[in-house]
Formats: C-alpha cells, sequence, structure tokens
C-alpha cells in the first residue's frame, strides 16, 4: 500500500529496517549521540549556523512541535497576529485561546491568498503556516518576513508540512522560529517532532507548558540530556531519514523529486478532467488539492484507489463534499504515479 496521504508517509526499506535496531536506553550515551546527530542533521538541512540556531527535538507529533513553539515564543505581555488560510492555521488561534495568548486573527477565504492590507494594530509576533495542508497552499513568506522586519515582528512558522522540501529563508532576521515534523517531508515515523528556533529568540522564551517547555527542552538537549523519556524508535527513524534525505542531495532534491510528481499527478489527472483546486503556482510541490468530479463521492474514489493500493486523502470538514488531495511526499517514484493514474483511468 503506498501512502499518498500528508503523512505518516511512504517509508523507504532503509528508514522501515532502522526500527528493529537494539533496545536502547534513552539515559545511555548511545542516546544521546543520537539526539545529537538527528539536531545537527536537521540544521543541516536548511545550512544553518548552530551558534546562531538551535533544533529542539520533542516527542509527539507536528501539533506538539507548533505548541511548545507558540506556548514559548510569544511572551506574557506578548501580542500575536495569526495568518490563517486552512485548518492549521485555526488550530494556531485555538492554541492561543487555550493559553490565554493575546491574538488577533486574519483569516480571509481560504481560497484566496494571504491578504496583508487587512493587517491593522501593533503585534510582536506574528504566526503563518508555511504549506497550509488543508489546500495545498503554499503561503508566501517574503511579503510576511517583509512585514514583520519593518515592524520589528518575530515570525513564527509552521512548517510542519514544508520543512525538508520547500524553501524557506532563515537568513531573514523576521524568522524566530520554525516548527516541523519527523514523518512529512523528511521521510521518518511519526513520534518526533521538533523547533528550529533562533538562539537569541529563544533565550528570551518562557513556556506556558510543563511537558512540552521549549526552553527546557533546548537546555537539556544542550547538555546531552533529556528531560523524559523520548520516542527513542521515532529517533531511529528519524537518524536514518535524514542520513538519506543528506545522501539524496537535501532540501533542494527533494524539492525537485516531489515538484516532478506533484506536476505528473495534476498533467494525468487534468488530462482525464479533474482539475486542481489552486493553479501550481499558488501549491506547494509537497500536496494538491483536486475538485471531486460530479457523481464521484469520495467514499467511492478512496476505496476504489485503496483497492488498487493507494491511500489519498479527503478535504477537511466542508471541503470533505468537493475536494480529495493528493500528497508526493514519501517513497515514491514516477512508476508508482503511473500506476495511480491507471487506477483514475479505470474509474472512468
Ligand atoms: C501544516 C500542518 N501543521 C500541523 C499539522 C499537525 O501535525 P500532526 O497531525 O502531526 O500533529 C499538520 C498535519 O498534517 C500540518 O499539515
Amino acid at each position: 500500500m503506498l501512502l499518498l496521504n500528508p503523512g505518516p508517509v511512504t517509508l523507504s526499506e532503509r528508514v522501515r529496517r532502522s526500527l528493529l535496531q537494539p533496545d536502547l536506553c534513552h539515559r545511555e550515551s548511545e542516546f544521546f549521540a543520537l539526539q545529537d546527530e538527528i539536531r545537527e542533521r536537521l540544521l543541516a538541512a536548511y545550512d544553518l549556523d548552530p551558534q546562531v540556531w538551535t533544533a529542539v527535538l520533542m516527542t509527539g507529533s507536528g501539533t506538539a512541535a507548533g505548541e511548545s513553539m507558540i506556548a514559548a515564543m510569544v511572551p506574557a505581555n506578548g501580542r500575536l497576529l495569526n495568518l490563517e488560510k486552512g485548518v492549521y492555521g485555526d488550530r494556531i488561534a485555538q492554541m492561543c485561546a487555550q493559553y490565554g495568548i493575546a491574538h488577533e486573527r486574519v483569516i480571509g477565504s481560504w481560497m484566496e491568498p494571504v491578504d496583508l492590507s487587512a493587517v491593522s494594530g501593533d503585534f510582536t509576533h506574528v504566526a503563518v503556516v508555511h504549506h497550509e495542508t488543508t489546500t495545498g497552499r503554499l503561503n508566501d513568506l517574503r511579503p510576511v518576513m517583509k512585514l514583520c522586519r519593518e515592524r520589528g515582528w518575530g515570525l513564527l512558522v509552521d512548517g510542519v508540512s514544508s520543512f525538508g522540501a520547500e524553501a524557506i529563508d532563515f537568513n531573514d532576521e523576521s524568522v524566530h522560529a520554525v516548527a516541523a515534523t519527523a514523518n512529512k517531508c523528511l521521510h521518518g515515523v511519526p513520534g518526533a517532532s521538533f523547533v528550529i528556533a533562533r538562539r537569541t529568540a529563544l533565550a528570551k522564551a518562557a513556556s506556558r507548558t510543563y511537558y512540552l517547555d521549549l526552553g527546557r527542552l533546548a537546555r537539556m538537549q544542550d547538555q546531552r540530556n533529556t528531560p523524559f523519556t523520548p520516542a527513542v524508535h521515532a529517533y531511529y527513524a528519524l537518524v536514518e531519514a535524514l542520513r538519506e534525505f543528506e545522501e539524496q542531495g537535501g532540501r533542494v532534491a527533494r524539492y525537485r523529486q516531489y515538484s516532478a510528481l506533484a506536476e505528473q499527478v495534476r498533467a494525468g489527472l487534468a488530462a482525464i478532467g479533474i482539475e486542481g483546486v489552486l493553479s501550481p503556482a499558488q501549491s506547494s510541490v509537497v500536496l494538491r488539492s483536486y475538485r471531486l468530479p460530479p457523481g464521484l463521492s469520495y467514499a467511492r474514489l478512496h476505496d476504489e484507489l485503496k483497492a488498487g493500493g493507494f491511500v489519498i486523502y479527503a478535504g477537511q470538514g466542508s471541503l470533505s463534499q468537493t475536494l480529495f488531495r493528493i500528497s508526493t511526499m514519501g517513497n515514491l517514484t514516477r512508476t508508482d504515479i503511473d500506476r495511480l493514474l491507471t487506477c483514475f483511468a479505470k474509474l472512468r
């Protein structure tokens, strides 16, 4: 079965086998070597200077990393501007409500790009989901960075479904942190996630959560330590996935691979009359959403493709009636996509 949902992804055999390594106590030096290597490799994925940036690992899914970032990086007297374009932007607003973080939401239509002309008021931070997996929209970070630079606001990015494939300009001084996960563009397994934080911004952070306290996690990991029991096997898989990532050419190679597969899917579906919801220019290379053809329910589409060996993904909420999503993350080839398109052709 091949997974075309946005994570967990189809693993390479090498990463799958890495789960079968020896049992490992997280208080032994072998574990800290593993933790150090993951943290170094995460920074290397975007060529980041360890003096300026730190990769803070945690056990939990992408939401854990996002929550850890939001709960720590906005100070008690801070105010967050949340630029929302889907379910994951909405989730950040829910986190703010839960922690009593002062915030304002800019929502607008999920089908339209972020409209910064609607921004008014003063803030300390801005949050944005880089790739809004709800629709496949890749939010353009450049105008957001420019706004943040001009106003002196810190930018907090949910890069859960973009880190490892899409470009992120970490050189921009506005970027304070990016939250992401092991089991999407990096091709690891669920259970490990992380925040790439600017050290100067992190030094001022104070977390509102106990378990996901970003500052404590960073301090202890810098001392080759860990506060709790991490998902050791997820770390085994992540380090192997990161080694493979580097050997395959790193972020740029992964971008090209996804881009080619996403275009193959787009062109193949267009040829049978299935259109993308957003233009390729507005979409990520990671996942695209497509309109359900008239008379074809998502349930039937899902079940027939599953019988052919592919798991696709429904639209979220009310979008489940109108669209479906296909991700090209994971260990996939052009031949796999050819087979997928053959399954689609048989439907009609
Ligand atoms: C952009 C984005 N943010 C956050 C999440 C939440 O990640 P998780 O389901 O791993 O908690 C997802 C999951 O797909 C996502 O795509």
